[in-house]
């Protein structure tokens, strides 16, 4: 019996994996058996990949051409491309949500039995408790148009779109988890706070440098590493959490259990 984190006889799919968390999936990866990885990417990554597809996942048409170019069978996808708010709404919704959906919804009849989907959402998405109804709603949209229209329409709600995509992704990380199921199939995402990749100088703009060094200092002043990030969703794909469907595994050093268990002080925030 192979070991149970082993990827040396896999096929992988991996959205961004030019740098961050991806990059930093890829060296993983290599150590953990070295699978085939199909990288999707709108640049080419310089790790240890097999196939690049230059790919746009905000764009319909593009993630539809990348996924015809794979051929099944694929054990693990990794939906990890995602952008911050400096980028326009629609943009932030297209790459973080739609984009990811789409590629989910193409690759699951390509995927082996005993499979895994892995998505990379955020802490920042965590907030979907306070407004399932309208989440599960906006998840149910099909058409772009559809989706733009509603955002427009809860414009107070969907803010500058970062936070919001990363709800959508958890919500549609535990509704999904039924469906690729009933194909043996297992979806779950990780939820990461900052991390040190070159995506956070965005975030520094568009959260606030104050809120983002707030969230470090509350988790004991040490940022999340890429690596930190990457080696939780290989867990995720890997038959180690073969009995694992439908979770959103906060990777944050405990900064959500200190907010839910009323720990966290925001004296620093004042
Ligand atoms: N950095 C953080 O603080 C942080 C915190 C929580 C969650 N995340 C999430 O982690 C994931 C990885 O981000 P990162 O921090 O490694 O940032 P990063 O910018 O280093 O990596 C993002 C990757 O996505 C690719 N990408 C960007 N736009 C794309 C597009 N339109 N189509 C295809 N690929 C595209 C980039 O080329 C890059 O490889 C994202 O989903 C992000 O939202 C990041």
């Amino acid at each position: 019996m192979s070991h149970p984190f082993d990827y040396s006889n896999k096929r992988v799919v991996i959205t961004g994996a030019f740098s961050g968390v991806g990059a930093a999936l890829l060296e993983v990866l290599a150590e953990l058996g070295r699978p085939e990885v199909i990288a999707l990417d709108i640049r080419r990554p310089e790790g240890p990949i097999s196939t690049y597809i230059e790919t746009n996942m905000g764009k319909a048409s593009s993630v539809a051409a990348a996924a015809d170019k794979i051929k099944g069978p694929i054990d693990v996808l990794f939906n990890n491309a995602g952008i911050a708010a400096t980028h326009p709404l629609e943009d932030v919704m297209a790459v973080n949500w739609l984009g990811l959906r789409q590629l989910s919804e193409l690759m699951l009849p390509k995927m082996r039995e005993g499979g895994a989907i892995a998505n990379t959402a955020s802490i920042a998405g965590g907030q979907w408790p306070a407004h399932l109804q309208e989440v599960l709603e906006c998840i149910s949209l099909e058409t772009r148009e559809e989706l733009f229209g509603w955002t427009r329409e809860h414009a107070q709600l969907v803010g500058d779109g970062y936070a919001f995509s990363k709800e959508c992704v958890q919500v549609y990380t535990m509704k999904s988890a039924k469906q690729t199921l009933a194909r043996k199939v297992r979806t779950n995402s990780v939820c990461p706070a900052p991390i040190d990749t070159p995506l956070l100088p965005d975030f520094n703009k568009t959260m606030t440098e104050k809120t983002m060094n707030w969230t470090i200092s509350q988790i004991g002043g040490t940022i999340a590493s890429p690596r930190d990030i990457a080696m939780a969703l290989a867990f995720l794909g890997s038959d180690a959490s073969r009995y694992v469907n439908g979770v959103n595994l906060n990777v944050d050093l405990g900064f959500n259990a200190f907010m839910t268990t009323g720990q966290l002080d925001f004296s620093g925030l004042a």
